[in-house]
């Protein structure tokens, strides 16, 4: 098939970088003629693990190209795909200035039926909004679809490759064999195209993260209660877990949730219900505890030195809002350092991947090459993301280090005994007495 991908952010990009992978013909198209020309030279613009081995081999193979117009990008195309920011506006809504924009630009310039389909996420109604703007300059046939995407920044490729469901909103029979064909080849084991109408499909979407941020909140909850009646969250997550009601993942405690996606979501579903006139209030709640417990260690920090952290020099492990990504929006990590800067304490970063992007944030702050370089003669250590390479460190290498052996940890690395044995002062999440 054809495929214009318009807007080629994150999810664009994976969504037609896959896509090309599975044989279709993919253009993607940016108003960022920078990014567009760096792409055609074989420059990927994002760090996804997995990724770029694809984005490489299909733009050789010329199944994958680039372009700054429009018109070229979907000329021929059958399907189109609006891959565009919804960043939050001031209330706290979806801001749908560039979905619109383009859905204006498309009615003039469509030539034959096309299969227009919403991929970013959006309120409830905007299917209906897109096909009214681009109905508006055209008297072409074309259907418009809502397909949220479920990816997970990280593991997006084997996500859009192995799909647990697609979900897909249309009522149009013409556009649901199109998209059916379509996802034909991820599908093959039997998991669903699930189909039902725009406005399903679109709260699909919100629903889905909103649960699975409350899953943490509540995770993070129970743990703040552990720590005052001295139980442990770790046994408390196994021992609810195993319940297949319940599920093992998302149990994980710690300095709350971050990333593009689940804070700006809830947001932006809060606001959904405060519009109708609905009073949600699991989801205030949510937001009001994660907005808490990301900064949880700071005052924790300041008890043990006494309230005196200026001139203190705090290590940091991880920036990024989880691993395996550069991403920092929203990241824990980076209110923490606000914390740190303003009580005056002096602050050395580690993360892996994520530094490049807090560096334009943080310009003060000193970068080191390595977890270790970080520890030199820092009076403590806190751990924002929980890298791999932070799980089994060489202890000894950081008590040498370290002026005190303390660690304030937001995302449980290490075992209590552990942690006992080699004599360290050890704050985490839900876990002390
Ligand atoms: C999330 C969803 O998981 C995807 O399904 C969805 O497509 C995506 O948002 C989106 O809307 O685009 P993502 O933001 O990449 O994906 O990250 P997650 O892996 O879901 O993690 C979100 C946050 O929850 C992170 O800050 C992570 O540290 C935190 N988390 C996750 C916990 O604190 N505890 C857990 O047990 C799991």
């Amino acid at each position: 098939m054809k495929i214009a991908i318009i807007g080629t952010g994150y999810v664009g990009l994976v969504t037609g970088t896959c896509f090309a992978e599975t044989g279709n013909e993919v253009i993607c198209v940016d108003i960022d003629s920078a990014k567009v020309s760096r792409m055609q030279n074989g420059e990927i613009p994002i760090y996804e693990p997995g990724l770029k081995v694809l984005f490489d081999r299909n733009i050789e193979e010329g199944r994958l190209k680039f372009t700054t117009s429009l018109k070229e990008g979907i000329k021929d195309a059958e399907i189109i795909f609006l891959a565009l920011p919804t960043p939050p506006g001031e209330d706290g809504s979806a801001d749908l200035k560039y979905i619109l924009g383009v859905a204006q630009d498309l009615g003039p310039i469509l030539e034959n039926y096309v299969v227009i389909v919403d991929k970013s996420t959006v309120p409830v109604g905007t299917a209906e909004k897109v096909r009214l703007a681009i109905q508006k300059n055209t008297t072409v046939q074309f259907d418009v679809v809502s397909n949220p995407e479920f990816l997970r920044e990280g593991v997006a490729v084997d996500d859009f490759m192995k799909p647990e469901r697609v979900v897909v909103g249309t009522t149009s029979e013409r556009a649901k064999r199109v998209i059916e064909n379509l996802y034909a080849p991820l599908v093959r084991q039997g998991n669903p195209v699930i189909f039902m109408d725009e406005r399903s499909a679109e709260m699909t979407k919100y629903a889905a993260n909103s649960f699975l941020a409350m899953k943490i909140t509540f995770m993070n909850e129970i743990a703040n209660l552990c720590e005052k009646v001295g139980a442990n969250v770790d046994d408390i997550r196994k021992g609810i877990g195993t319940d297949s009601r319940i599920g093992k993942r998302f149990l994980f405690a710690g300095i709350g949730y971050g990333g593009s996606c689940f804070p700006k979501d809830v947001q932006a579903l809060a606001k959904t219900a405060d519009d109708y006139g609905y009073d949600f209030k699991t989801l205030k709640s949510i937001m009001a505890v994660n907005g808490v417990q990301k900064t949880k260690l700071i005052p924790i920090l300041e008890d043990y030195f006494n309230g005196e952290l200026e001139g203190k020099t705090i290590a940091v492990w991880g920036l990024a809002f989880k691993p395996y990504t550069d991403d920092i929006r929203d990241a824990p990590a980076l209110e923490n350092i606000r914390k740190l800067i303003s009580a005056g304490a002096n602050v050395t970063v580690y993360d892996p991947e994520a530094m490049e992007n807090v560096k334009r944030i943080f310009p003060q702050i000193t970068y080191c090459h390595t977890a270790y370089a970080a520890l030199d003669e820092a009076d403590a250590l806190m751990i924002f993301t929980e890298w791999p390479q932070f799980r089994t460190p060489d202890f000894e290498k950081m008590s040498r280090l370290l002026k005190e052996k303390v660690i304030f940890d937001g995302r449980n690395l290490y075992e209590l005994n552990l942690m006992r044995e080699q004599g360290f002062n050890y704050f985490s999440i839900g876990r002390d007495s």
